[in-house]
């Protein structure tokens, strides 16, 4: 039996959305309040969906108390109340968009969790507006 177990979580974290390749003009015209170069916070809300198939032993995909604890050390202890773009090494690199936000907390959860179950993150940067990453 194939099934999906989901997690929520939240935290907070301020960015500044800036291509150092555009002018000002262009970054302002492409970025709007996220450009703000002194930079502001967002709510962000996560949900993990963990697929695959149910262990007939416990009768769970995984145990949740596992995933609590990898969300917890791998995106909460990493990301919440930081400044994206200084303080996580992967957004010197990357602009700290909900999208590139996603795709590094897929990476990270996906380091840790069984190979043989399917990953999927839902991050909303505000209440209407969301990305989701599956690796794909
Ligand atoms: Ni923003």
């Amino acid at each position: 039996m194939r099934i999906t177990v989901c997690r929520k979580a939240h935290f907070n974290a301020a960015h500044r959305l800036h291509n150092p390749d555009l002018t000002p003009q262009e970054n302002a015209a492409v970025f709007g309040k996220c450009n703000n170069e002194f930079f502001h916070g967002h709510n962000y809300e996560l949900i993990v969906h963990v697929e695959g198939e149910v262990d007939p032993k416990t009768g769970y995909l995984m145990d949740m108390k596992v995933l609590k604890d990898y969300i917890k050390t791998e995106v909460e202890d990493y990301l919440d109340h930081k400044n994206l773009n200084i303080q996580v090494v992967e957004f010197k690199t990357l602009n700290p968009t909900a999208e590139h936000i996603a795709y590094v907390i897929w990476n990270r959860l996906r380091s840790v969790i069984n190979k043989n179950l399917e990953l999927k993150v839902t991050l909303y940067e505000t209440p209407r507006n969301y990305v989701e990453y599956n690796g794909k």
